[in-house]
């Protein structure tokens, strides 16, 4: 007899699950979602080292719910397929050999529905594993796997993003300039001048503060600190196309003094004389983006920027990177209800919008568009601990030689973002929405 798989019947089976349940499944749902402009051929795609298919990314994601929840916590398990352990296996060396990132897309086997089928059956196990341990389990047990839970649907969130930013980067090399999603109308325009804010100097509190931030943060984020800021100012907006548009006509990809020797060196070697993206010249510049090729919008603000872009454009500009907590320190002075706020995924833009509005003293789109460089390495905080067990490997193993980025981006899920959320990447990485705001120091 065929399986009753309407809307309907599943929205009926959906309702009786657990709060904790029903978010799981609605994540799951959501990945799944972001691969419907997709064919499977799309999927398989692997476009440079850095990047994931897509397919490797849906099947992941499955292993990451598989190895450190239903290993732990379902009486008799049995690996959906023995080998997935190594071949999904990211880079967690307390788990065992993994399969090298460089050469993902070589894998062509399991195929798309296989993985699919994989997500499938793993979300049903997942479900009465949830069913079992909240109905049966002792209290510790039931929080451990609630936690685990937690931190794999924010994982789940992370590789969204990057699903969206490495398929982009892949469908960049087909000459047709494929669209994945379809055209964004920019309406109601309104160029805004940048404001500077000022804030005092200070000894600030920084940090995840569950308070405010919501019942999840990473470990890096933790734990709360103080440290002083010195006097700043921030501008109201990130930098927008226009100002890159500026700086490119007054030659600054050619002069060495406003690079750090590792850019310069970067700009040199790649001939890098443009974003990420954009090609063209001064008579007008197109730049590939999900929604294939369109004119650069001199209003929306500027992304595909690596580190090393970023702090040349802010020298340029007579300004500087914000550290990560004068960042943090604006982004808690916006009024409740305004934090994480933005141009998420959400959206389906799936690019950086124009700022809509002025400022009205307040930093505008702080929260979605463009991940905003800091010149802050991505370091432990005072007292960091990594999380116990082989989730330990998630963040902390990679704090050297990245800088930190904040705020979210077109391509984050907006419940994925808070005002303590610690992003980082190598100062050469350009494929993800990275954008800049500048700062100015304050005598
Ligand atoms: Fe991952």
């Amino acid at each position: 007899m065929p399986t009753d798989t309407s809307p309907a019947r599943q929205q009926a089976a959906h309702a009786s699950l657990s709060p904790l349940a029903r978010r799981f499944i609605a994540l799951r749902q959501q990945t799944e979602a972001l691969i419907q402009p997709l064919s499977p051929e799309d999927c398989q795609l692997q476009s440079m080292p850095d990047a994931s298919p897509a397919k490797w990314h849906l099947a992941h994601l499955t292993w990451f719910f598989e190895t450190f929840i239903l290993e732990r916590f379902e009486p008799g398990f049995t690996p959906f397929d023995a080998g997935f352990r190594v071949l999904f296996n990211s880079y967690y060396n307390g788990v065992g050999d993994k399969y090298p990132r460089p050469k993902r897309g070589l894998i062509s086997r399991p195929s798309l529905d296989e993985v699919l089928a994989y997500r499938a059956q793993v979300n049903q196990r997942m479900l009465a594993v949830i069913g079992a341990v909240e109905a049966g389990a002792d209290s510790a047990q039931q929080q451990e796997l609630k936690e685990l839970v937690t931190l794999g649907l924010h994982h789940e969130q992370q590789h969204q993003e990057l699903l969206l930013t490495d398929i982009k980067h892949a469908l960049s090399f087909n000459p047709a300039r494929p669209a994945y999603a379809s055209r964004w109308p920019l309406a109601g325009i309104h160029p805004q001048p940048v404001e500077w804010l000022r804030h005092e100097a200070g000894l600030v509190e920084h940090g995840y503060d569950a308070a405010r931030d919501g019942e999840f943060a990473f470990d890096n984020e933790t734990p709360r600190h103080k440290a002083y800021v010195a006097a700043f100012e921030l501008a109201s907006r990130p930098v927008t196309n226009g100002e890159i548009m500026a700086f490119i006509a007054d030659k600054g990809y050619q002069r060495p003094e406003l690079w750090l020797s590792m850019g310069w060196d970067w700009v040199t070697e790649n001939k890098v004389s443009l974003p990420f993206y954009w090609q063209g010249g001064e008579g007008g510049y197109q730049h590939f983006t999900l929604q294939g090729l369109i004119d650069v919008d001199p209003n929306t603000p500027a992304c595909h920027l690596s580190y090393f872009e970023a702090d040349a454009f802010a020298r340029w500009a007579g300004a500087r990177l914000p550290t990560e907590f004068e960042w943090e320190l604006a982004a808690r002075g916006l009024p409740a209800g305004a934090a994480a706020q933005g141009n998420f995924v959400e959206t389906s833009a799936f690019h950086p919008l124009p700022q809509q509005e002025g400022s009205r003293g307040l930093p505008a789109q702080m929260f979605g568009d463009v991940w905003e460089w800091t010149q802050s390495n991505y370091n432990p905080y005072p007292g960091y601990k990594p999380w116990e067990g082989l989730v330990g490997e998630y963040n902390g193993k990679f704090m050297c030689n990245q800088f930190v980025l904040r705020g979210g981006s077109c391509a984050t899920p907006q419940s994925h973002m808070r005002a303590s959320y610690r992003n980082f990447f190598p100062p050469d990485a350009r494929w993800q929405f990275s954008g800049l705001r500048l700062a100015r120091d304050l005598a």
